[in-house]
C-alpha cells in the first residue's frame, strides 16, 4: 500500500516537472535565442555603419587634399545629401575639423550646423585615439534608437585630419525585429498548448496504466480464488467420499458415529463456502435484504461463543467475552450481525496460534464499538491495506496451512457499511490483530449542554 502510494506521488511529481519544466525551457530558450539575434542585428549594423562611415571617410579625405577648405565643404555638403537621398536610415552626417583647440562642423545634414562648433565627446575621442567610436543612443522614451560612429578621416600622413560622424536610426530594424518577436510568441503559444495537451494526454496515459494495473490485480485475485474455491470444494468431498466408502466397505477404522461428524463438519464447511458465494453475488446484484431493528448485542453474540468453544480449546486459546450490563441496543439486522462476528471471531481464532480472543464494546453517545482482538500471527501494513478486498489473502508462512477464500471480510464490510456503520482494523505483524465494528446505537444520546 505504501509502496503503491510512494509510487503514485512519484509519477505525480515527474508530471508536474514535465509541466513545468517543458514549457519553462521552451519559453528560456525562446527568448535568449531572441535576445542573441538582436543584439547580433545591432552588431551587424554598427559595423555596417562603421563601413559606411570609413567609406565615406576616404572621399572627405579626397576632397580636403584636392581643394581648398571652402570648396571642399561644398564637395562634402554634396556629398552628404547624396548619401542621405540613397540611404535614408542615415539620421545625420557631418564632417567636423580641427579648430584651434575645439572642432567645427565643415558641412552636415543638418543645415544648422556648418561653421558651429562641435563639441560631441564621440568626435574628439575619434580624433585624439585616431580610431572610431560607435555608441547606441536612444533619442527619448519610446523612440528610435541609434547608432552614433565616429570615424577619423586620415591625411597623407597618417594623421587625423577630420572626423566624420554618423547617426544611423534602428528603427527599422527594431520594427523587424519586433514582428520576428511577435511572430515567435504566436508561434511558443502554439507550441506551448500543444505540449499542454500532450502533457494531459500523458496525465491520462498514467491513468490507465494505474487501471490497467488495478485490473490485472483483480484477475490475479480471482485467478487466485478459483484455485482456492475449487481447494476449499475437492478437500472436503474427498474426505466425505473417503469415510462414506469405508462405511461402504464396511472397513471401519472409527466409531460410526465418529465418521459421520467428521463428514457432517465437512459437508458444514461446503455449506458456508456455498453461502460465501450467494453472499457475494446477492451483494454484487444488490439484492441483499436487511431487516433493520433493535439489536441487543449480548444477547446476539453471547449464544454464538459456544459454537467456538472446541475449535478455540483445541488450539488452547482463551475465549474472553463479559459485556456490560445494560449495554444500548444498535439499529442493525440481528441475522447480519451475527454474520459479521461469527466471521471476526472465526479469523481470531483461526489466525491465532495460541493467546487469547477478546470481544469488547465500547460506548459512545451515537454509537456502540464492538472490538474482536486476538494475540495472533497479525498483518503487515500493505497487508492491512489489501484486508477488505475481495478475495485477498495475505500469502505468507504462516498463513499458507490455513484454509479460506478470502471473502469473509468483504462480504461483512459490505453488510457493516449498508447498516451505517464501519470497519477498522490495526494489527501488528506478530503480535496480533483488533478488528472495530462501529453500529449506530437505536436511541443516541443528545448531546450535553452545559
Ligand atoms: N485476525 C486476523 N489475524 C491475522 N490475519 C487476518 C485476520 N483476519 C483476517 N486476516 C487476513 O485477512 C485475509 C482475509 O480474511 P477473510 O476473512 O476475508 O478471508 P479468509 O479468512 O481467508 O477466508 P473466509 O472467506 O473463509 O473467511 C485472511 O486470509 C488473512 O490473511
Ligand atoms: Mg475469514
Amino acid at each position: 500500500m505504501r509502496l503503491r502510494l510512494s509510487q503514485q506521488a512519484t509519477e505525480l511529481a515527474y508530471s508536474v516537472f514535465l509541466v513545468v519544466l517543458i514549457p519553462a525551457a521552451v519559453i528560456g530558450s525562446t527568448l535568449w535565442l531572441t535576445s542573441q539575434v538582436k543584439s547580433n542585428f545591432d552588431l551587424e549594423l554598427r559595423r555596417k555603419a562603421n563601413l559606411a562611415n570609413e567609406v565615406f571617410g576616404v572621399s572627405v579625405a579626397n576632397a580636403l587634399r584636392t581643394s581648398s577648405t571652402d570648396q571642399a565643404a561644398q564637395t562634402i555638403q554634396s556629398l552628404i545629401d547624396e548619401s542621405r537621398r540613397h540611404a535614408p536610415d542615415i539620421e545625420q552626417l557631418s564632417v567636423a575639423v580641427p579648430d584651434a583647440d575645439k572642432f567645427k562642423t565643415l558641412a552636415s545634414s543638418d543645415p544648422a550646423k556648418p561653421g558651429r562648433s562641435d563639441e560631441s565627446i564621440q568626435t574628439q575621442f575619434a580624433y585624439s585615439r585616431a580610431q572610431s567610436v560607435a555608441s547606441l543612443i536612444a533619442s527619448g522614451e519610446g523612440e528610435s534608437r541609434q547608432w552614433l560612429v565616429a570615424t577619423p578621416v586620415l591625411g597623407p600622413d597618417g594623421q587625423p585630419i577630420a572626423v566624420t560622424s554618423m547617426r544611423v536610426s534602428l528603427h527599422a530594424a527594431d520594427e523587424l525585429m519586433a514582428s520576428t518577436l511577435r511572430t515567435t510568441f504566436i508561434v511558443l503559444a502554439v507550441i506551448l498548448v500543444v505540449i499542454i495537451l500532450l502533457l494531459l494526454n500523458h496525465f491520462r496515459f498514467v491513468e490507465y496504466a494505474e487501471l490497467f494495473r488495478k485490473q490485472k490485480e483483480l484477475d490475479q485475485m480471482k485467478d487466485d480464488f478459483i484455485s482456492i474455491a475449487t481447494h476449499e470444494l475437492k478437500a472436503p468431498m474427498s474426505v466425505i467420499k473417503g469415510y462414506l466408502s469405508m462405511i461402504l466397505e464396511e472397513k471401519l477404522p472409527k466409531a460410526p458415529a465418529d465418521m459421520a461428524k467428521i463428514a457432517y463438519d465437512q459437508t458444514d464447511r461446503l455449506g458456508r463456502l456455498v453461502t460465501d458465494l450467494l453472499d457475494v453475488s446477492r451483494i454484487e446484484q444488490g439484492r441483499t435484504k436487511y431487516n433493520i431493528g433493535s439489536v441487543d448485542l449480548p444477547a446476539t453474540i453471547g449464544p454464538m461463543m459456544g459454537n467456538f468453544e472446541v475449535k478455540a480449546k483445541d488450539k488452547k486459546i482463551g475465549l474472553r467475552y463479559a459485556p456490560p450490563e445494560n449495554l444500548p441496543a444498535v439499529k442493525a439486522d440481528p441475522d447480519r450481525v451475527m454474520e459479521i462476528f461469527t466471521n471476526l471471531i472465526d479469523n481470531a481464532i483461526k489466525y491465532s496460534r495460541t493467546g487469547t480472543v477478546r470481544i469488547e464494546h465500547t460506548v459512545s453517545p451515537a454509537a456502540v464499538m464492538t472490538a474482536v482482538s486476538d494475540t495472533g500471527i497479525g498483518m503487515s501494513p500493505e497487508e492491512q491495506g489489501k484486508l477488505f478486498q475481495r478475495f485477498y489473502r495475505a500469502k505468507n508462512d504462516d498463513t499458507k496451512d490455513i484454509a479460506g477464500t478470502g471473502l469473509g471480510l468483504w462480504i461483512i464490510k459490505q453488510y457493516i457499511e449498508a447498516m451505517g456503520g464501519t470497519i477498522t482494523v490495526t494489527s501488528e505483524k506478530g503480535k496480533g490483530t483488533t478488528f472495530s465494528v462501529l453500529l449506530p446505537r437505536v436511541t443516541p444520546e443528545a448531546p450535553q449542554t452545559d
